[in-house]
């Protein structure tokens, strides 16, 4: 065969929690109790509300199988918009594109905007990263994102930033995830201000604000969008995934400045067509009903219940690690450094956060994602949206595990 894949395609890594997520089914197929904390979903542990399951089978029957506008159901398109007045944002429905999931918004975002004939084709974003952002560049530009560094608290470094603009004119894009994955920080709103002071002395750079944890946030801290201040600037990313158990629906959205949103309803129609109709259905339907956002609330508190659980048993058990207490999303980082360079009892040396992360898999069953997969190594990203007891007693497993490293 003479066929070759494209160079920039060929240039993509696997999606390492993918990857991981299969290595995990693998073992559990074989019959073994697997301790996973790798995959970020919620399901089965916490399941879709129920009034999008009846809303999407009730669509089925009656035959809503059908294309919608490819910006998306206008029921949709509205409950959407309404949802975001919630949030302090004011979109209008001709504001906002449904995607094939949040990733899928990420990518057409990107794809409206960056290009190989514009000057400005450089996206920027801070470390520890969501895999997607360092892919996708990839992907559109051959150019991998240019990094910049996040405070010991995990928040973008606003200096750096202002620095990088000043001398940088090839930048297009900035993306900020706030709650973060994979290190659950929540930015504080004086953050968020100064970080829009920066960016709107540069008119023709974009934001993309990755929203699709908004929901999840404990402790009294509270979701604040740049959008709010940077409204002809930013896109803001959201859908059902993260937000209501939903990952398998393939939902998101993106809500920005109406021209841009035209582009990206041309580029959805053009290659999705639109998103199933069903999820569409239900998605608005749920959005209609959780006004004081009750129900998001409720799968917040479960995941609260969660991480407490999680790092009290981390705290108590695990000795050689730090870290900083996630705020948000359902993801816990710690550093683990002061287990590297240690053997095991077979002699072998823990050089790195993928030895590490390998050996709590062959020797307790325990899946984690290396830190190095985001940029950041030394870590390794624990998602806690699963079943109390695994969480205890796989906390229990890796800190067993861990003790024997000498
Ligand atoms: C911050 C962030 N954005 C976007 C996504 C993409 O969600 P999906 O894969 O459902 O499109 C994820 C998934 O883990 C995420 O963590």
């Amino acid at each position: 065969m003479n066929l070759k894949p494209s160079i920039w395609a060929d240039r993509l890594a696997p999606s390492p929690t993918l990857e991981i997520k299969s290595i995990a089914d693998t073992l559990k197929q074989k019959g073994k109790k697997v301790y996973d904390f790798g995959v970020g979903e919620m399901n089965p542990e916490i399941k879709l509300p129920s009034i999008v399951k009846t809303v999407m089978s009730e669509a089925i029957i009656s035959d809503m199988t059908h294309y919608s506008p490819a910006a998306g159901d206008p029921e949709l398109l509205s409950a959407i918009s309404n949802d975001l007045h919630r949030f302090d944002l004011t979109h209008t429905p001709s504001q906002i594109v449904v995607c094939p999931g949040p990733k899928d918004a990420f990518f057409k975002t990107c794809l409206a905007i960056i290009g190989q004939s514009s000057s400005r084709n450089r996206l920027v974003a801070f470390s520890p990263i969501y895999e997607s952002y360092q892919n996708i560049p990839v992907l559109l530009t051959g150019q991998p994102p240019i990094l910049l560094p996040t405070t010991r608290h995990f928040l973008p470094d606003v200096e750096r930033l202002e620095d990088l603009l000043k001398q940088d004119q090839t930048i297009a894009l900035i993306v900020l995830n706030s709650p973060n994955n994979p290190s659950g920080a929540v930015y504080p709103l004086s953050l968020i201000q100064d970080i829009a002071a920066i960016i709107e002395k540069y008119p023709e750079v974009g934001v993309i604000s990755d929203e699709v944890y908004r929901t999840i946030i404990y402790d009294n801290h509270r979701h604040h969008s740049i959008a709010a201040y940077l409204p002809d600037q930013t896109f803001v990313l959201g859908g059902m995934s993260k937000e209501i158990s939903g990952t398998g629906l393939r939902l998101g959205f993106v809500a920005g400045p109406e021209t841009i949103l035209q582009t990206i309803a041309r580029v959805e129609g053009n290659t999705s067509s639109c998103v199933n109709l069903p999820a569409q259905k239900g998605y608005a339907q749920f959005l209609q009903q959780d006004t004081n956002l009750k129900l998001r609330y409720d799968i917040r508190d479960q995941l609260r219940k969660r991480r407490d659980i999680l790092i009290q048993n981390f705290h108590q058990l695990v000795k050689c690690a730090t870290w900083k207490t996630p705020l948000g999303a359902y993801y816990f980082f710690p550093n683990m450094q002061g287990y590297l360079g240690k053997k095991t009892t077979t002699g072998n040396i823990i050089q790195n956060d993928q030895d590490l992360a390998l050996y709590l898999l062959k020797t307790a069953n325990v899946v984690t994602i290396p830190g190095s997969k985001f940029d950041r190594s030394g870590h390794l990203r624990l998602a806690y949206a699963i079943n109390p007891i695994t969480i205890e007693i796989g906390i229990q497993q890796m800190a067993k595990a861990l003790d024997q490293l000498q």
